[in-house]
């Protein structure tokens, strides 16, 4: 340890124990990040700038320092502390940056209401919410928001009304969900920003899998916030957000008629499992 960094966490001796640990351990990592690169001073004000601009853009609609702790992999690192339970459990995944409330449907409705209902490919999306011993939760609520086609998102395309593609269910006394929608598409996070700037200054893509992005609650559990990832996508492997479970990927499957289709279409099986709030490791 130098004599600086010794003279530095010294003076770290707040009244809040866990404030003084986060502190102490940022400050030692600081210190040493800039033992290992030796940053010059241009490059170190040039660091600060990222921030500074990082934070100028951020808006009520818009986070760009979520965005670029998604992109280094930071909140899924905090996903994976924050998020242990039974080996049956569906893993949790980053909520990303378009949330926003979702209209109440019932079971069966259609989520998508724009243009894209003309050209998408007709999907069917069901399963149950279960606890991890495989009792039903009935009254369960299932928030559900996805882009479109094109990989857009209503508050990003102006040919969408707000609220679509996005539904609140709750499922019935068999713990089951139901909606119908079109299958949504990969998408490139928003790189007019520093976390796009980042991207390109690394050589890596801004694409995300497609997916449909999950927020589910039922008395006594955990809340759950993870997505469904759709088999085949060409981005599974190098998702721009590091979101991506094996144990979160479907492979939609081609069904002739059913489930008062008009004709073809694509149906995805999604159960998820939530974690009690009692659990605690063996
Ligand atoms: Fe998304």
């Amino acid at each position: 340890m130098t004599p600086l960094l010794r003279q530095v966490l010294s003076q770290v001796d707040g009244p809040d124990p866990r404030a003084n640990e986060v502190v102490a351990a940022l400050v030692a990592h600081l210190h040493a990040f800039v033992e290992e690169v030796r940053p010059t001073e241009q490059e170190w004000l040039t660091g600060l700038d990222f921030l500074i601009e990082t934070g100028r853009l951020c808006t009520p609609h818009r986070n760009e320092f979520i965005l670029l702790s998604d992109m280094l992999g930071l909140t899924s690192a905090v996903d994976d502390v924050n998020h242990q339970g039974p080996a049956n459990m569906t893993p949790s995944s980053v909520e990303g940056p378009f949330h926003s409330p979702a209209p109440v449907r019932a079971l069966g409705d259609w989520i998508s209401h724009g243009p894209e209902r003309g050209r998408g490919t007709p999907t069917v999306v069901h399963g149950r919410v279960l606890d991890c011993d495989d009792t039903p939760l009935a009254g369960s609520e299932v928030e559900l928001w996805q882009s479109d086609d094109a990989g857009l998102y209503d508050s990003q395309d102006e040919a969408q009304e707000i609220g679509n593609l996005r539904g609140l269910f709750t499922t019935d006394a068999e713990g089951r969900y139901l909606f119908r929608t079109i299958r949504p598409s990969s998408y490139p996070v928003p790189t007019d920003g520093t976390a796009g700037r980042l991207l390109r200054a690394v050589g890596r893509h801004p694409m995300r899998p497609a997916h449909l992005h999950y927020r589910v609650s039922a008395a006594g559990h955990r809340p759950l916030v993870t997505h469904v990832f759709l088999a085949g996508d060409p981005y599974l492997g190098s998702d721009a957000a590091y979101a991506v479970k094996e144990e979160l990927i479907r492979e939609p499957r081609v069904r002739d008629s059913g489930w008062e289709m008009d004709g073809p279409y694509e149906e995805i099986e999604f159960d998820l499992r939530l974690v009690p709030l009692d659990w605690k490791p063996e």
